[in-house]
């Protein structure tokens, strides 16, 4: 596929136009891998994401003696081993690039009577595993990582996990989903508590596997010594795939796009509203999901027309709900009409590469003037020209440089793309198909 290229050349292409579905969300696609595996009976995952992250969760799994067939592109069927039916791994476990492999893992693993070894590439091997050690080793899990809690993680088994009432640090879904897996093989009960709510997948999901749960915003809590059943799994649209074209979409001249059946968890959906203060014209229609039931995933089709932006104070409140969006949000923002300002979000710079950098360093390359700060930027919007911008590895900021270079003055070339393949194949012919410039070399 050519998004395994390691550089695009990208420049203006027509205005957007049609309706397209982009592929499956990855963090639903990782969690259902992984129920489907800890559950009994065979689960069937419509809509998998067929990226390199979520494969890598799979692979894990089958390390431990799932069986997983792939009957077509994105569908899985995950032959449950049940809660304590893994095998013991003999070899370590690669989760890749992906930070919510490795975290979340890091949870089902403390649970298990035997050792493994979780490890990652060179971006996942610079990311903060502390954040989940600290928790689960205060329920008796041992888990030995490198210096600093960096990767790789060795993880002894035959531990008695007890449960745990945690107030996250940081708002983060992962270190949430970690506690909660560990709290599955744990006695008593398990409390997370967090900060300002976070993706609720992994709640919604264990109930739809039938594991007894609790949970609203900002809280969960389950007890251990239940089982998993097997059902089935639809993995909405994602919407993170989603966000750069209805970026795209909004800053190109003449633009109107469908994106169809896009995942619509309140928890990931913050850019919509940033957008919508900037002056964005975006429409949800035919919002689906069976409303009322905690374990279903709402949908929506979202059209999006071009309308004149302007720069804004992104609301603090908002940046968990759009934590993956920022890359793209810089681009919207260099685009505006006047000054956006980004507060709080100092977990960009722990994300596969240092967002708040890489975005600096690119958009700098492109003329656009942004000042870093400590947890986030300002961004002056205005005229963006054509230059040589590097992705450092991460899948967002190719894609978000990609969005940019439709309203580039001169060809825009990212270099190192071949990232994107983790959370979005088949993105060059996707953004083609729509009317963006963009071209793998
Ligand atoms: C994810 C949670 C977020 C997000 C990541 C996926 C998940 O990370 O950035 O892309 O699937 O739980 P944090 O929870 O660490 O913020």
């Amino acid at each position: 596929m050519s998004d395994g290229g390691q550089r695009w050349s990208a420049g203006a292409g027509r205005p957007l136009g049609g309706a397209l579905k982009v592929p499956g969300d990855k963090s639903v696609s990782h969690r259902a891998v992984m129920l489907g595996a800890l559950a009994e009976g065979t689960t069937r995952v419509r809509g998998f994401l067929e990226g390199e992250d979520t494969r890598a969760t799979a692979r894990v799994f089958e390390t431990m003696g799932v069986r997983i067939e792939t009957p077509s592109a994105s569908e899985r069927i995950v032959h449950g081993v049940g809660l304590h039916g893994l095998r013991a791994p003999a070899t370590e476990l690669d989760c890749g690039n992906a930070g919510t492999g490795m975290r979340l893992l890091s949870g089902v693993l403390a649970g298990q009577a035997f050792d493994s070894m979780l490890v990652g590439d060179a971006s996942l091997s610079r990311r903060p595993m502390r954040r989940v050690i600290d928790p689960l080793t205060a329920m008796g899990a041992r888990i030995d990582s490198g210096e600093g809690g960096l990767p790789p993680l060795r993880i002894h088994g035959g531990n008695t996990l007890q449960g745990i009432d945690y107030k996250t640090p940081v708002a983060s879904a992962q270190v949430k989903s970690a506690v909660l897996l560990a709290g599955l093989y744990a006695r008593g009960e398990t409390v997370v508590t967090e900060p300002h709510p976070t993706r609720d997948y992994s709640e919604r999901m264990l109930a739809a596997f039938g594991w007894p749960i609790e949970f609203g915003p900002g809280r969960a809590r389950l007890g251990g010594g239940h089982r998993l059943r097997a059902t089935e799994v639809e993995v909405p649209a994602d919407f993170s795939s989603a966000a750069f074209f209805i970026v795209a979409a909004s800053l190109v001249p003449g633009s109107e796009l469908r994106l169809r059946a896009v995942g619509m968890n309140p928890r990931r959906t913050g850019l919509l509203a940033a957008l919508r203060l900037m002056g964005a014209d975006i429409r949800e229609e035919s919002v689906a999901g069976r409303a009322g039931e905690a374990d279903a995933e709402p949908v929506a089709d979202l059209v999006v027309r071009h309308a004149p932006l302007r720069g804004i104070e992104v609301p603090e409140a908002l940046v968990p709900d759009m934590i993956d969006e920022f890359p793209a949000l810089f681009v919207a923002a260099a685009c505006a009409q006047g000054r956006t300002v980004v507060r709080g979000a100092a977990e960009l710079r722990v994300k596969e590469s240092d967002r708040i950098a890489t975005m600096a360093a690119g958009l700098r390359a492109l003329g656009v003037s942004i000042q870093e700060t400590p947890d986030g930027a300002i961004i002056e919007g205005g005229r963006i020209g054509g230059g040589r911008v590097h992705s450092h590895g991460d899948h967002r900021i190719a894609m978000s440089f990609a969005v940019a270079a439709q309203l580039a003055h001169g060809s825009v070339t990212i270099e190192d793309v071949a990232n994107v393949a983790t959370s979005f194949p088949g993105f060059v012919e996707l953004a083609n198909s729509i009317g963006m410039g963009l071209q793998a070399d």
